[in-house]
């Protein structure tokens, strides 16, 4: 399919892993579906090598690219980018907050600072992007917001702790922002990917034994492909999703249905 998202203008967080070549995130996959289906897309990251050269690499193939240097923790940064957007390319249609860390802590192993991170970055990041972008698509007559939260905001672990709560704080804000720009015409909804091969999984998994473990309570038995999370997000950002707003779309072959 193309022309999904023909004319809008995806601002996209934590995309700087879409490097052709390299292993893709799911923001930096979403920024290529995004491009190819005729959006113009804003790759915001604090890595600024790898967003720029995603977002040169987009405009290369003809798509509409730019980067801008964004660390979702600060309002002022989040206030300059979506000015730049909009100088730029005249407006802003879909929100995809999509930066995250991970911790591999237990509660008492997890310092104040730890979490003070986790939640700046997760919870406070989604918070102020969504706070600050609404107002551009209320000009637009109304627009698409989708948080990438996790599997890990509906169960626990014993490790992980600060994320798995980030990422639940992710879910319910989500749905308070669904009630409450509905009538705007603002839909707000929340992707729950389960374990998927991108950068961000490099490390945990190449501890001895963890990604056998995850694919052993996987019905599915292997991972999802940054592809497969980016098309539930492409969903959610394009009006296929017209009549869909505060959901929760689980991607995880399998893993919570047991
Ligand atoms: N990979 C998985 O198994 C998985 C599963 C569930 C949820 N997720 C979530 O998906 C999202 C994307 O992760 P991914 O797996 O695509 O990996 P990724 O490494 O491509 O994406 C994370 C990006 O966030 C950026 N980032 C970190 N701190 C930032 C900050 N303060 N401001 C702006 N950008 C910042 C990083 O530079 C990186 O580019 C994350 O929120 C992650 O928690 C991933």
């Amino acid at each position: 399919m193309v022309n999904r998202l023909n004319n809008k203008v995806s601002f996209i967080t934590g995309g700087a892993n879409g490097v052709k070549g390299e292993l893709m995130g799911i923001a930096g996959a979403y920024a290529w579906m995004a491009s190819n289906e005729g959006s113009a897309v804003v790759i915001t990251d604090i890595d600024t090598v790898s967003g720029k050269l995603t977002a040169d690499q987009i405009n290369e193939s003809g798509g509409k690219a730019l980067f801008i240097e964004l660390d979702v923790t600060s309002e002022t940064k989040w206030k300059n980018a979506i000015k730049q957007t909009v100088d730029y390319f005249g407006g802003i249609d879909i929100l995809i907050n999509s930066a995250g860390i991970h911790i591999l802590k237990d509660a008492e192993e997890t310092t104040e600072q730890e979490w003070d991170t986790m939640m700046a970055i997760h919870a406070k990041g989604t918070f102020l992007g969504t706070k600050h972008v609404v107002a551009e698509m209320r000009k637009r007559g109304g627009g698409s917001i989708v948080n990438i939260s996790s599997i890990c905001a509906m169960f626990g672990s014993p490790t992980n702790t600060a994320y798995h709560a980030a990422k639940g704080a992710i879910r319910s804000f989500t749905k308070s922002a669904a009630i409450q720009f509905a009538k705007d015409g603002i839909r707000v909804n929340s992707v729950h990917p389960g374990y998927t091969e991108t950068p961000f999984t490099i490390a945990p998994f190449s501890v001895p034994g963890a990604l056998e473990s995850r694919l052993s309570k996987i019905p599915m038995g292997r991972l999802a492909s940054a592809d497969e999370i980016a098309n539930s997000v492409l969903y959610l950002a394009s009006d296929d999703a017209s009549y869909v707003t505060g959901a929760e779309l689980v991607v995880d072959g399998g893993f919570l249905a047991q």
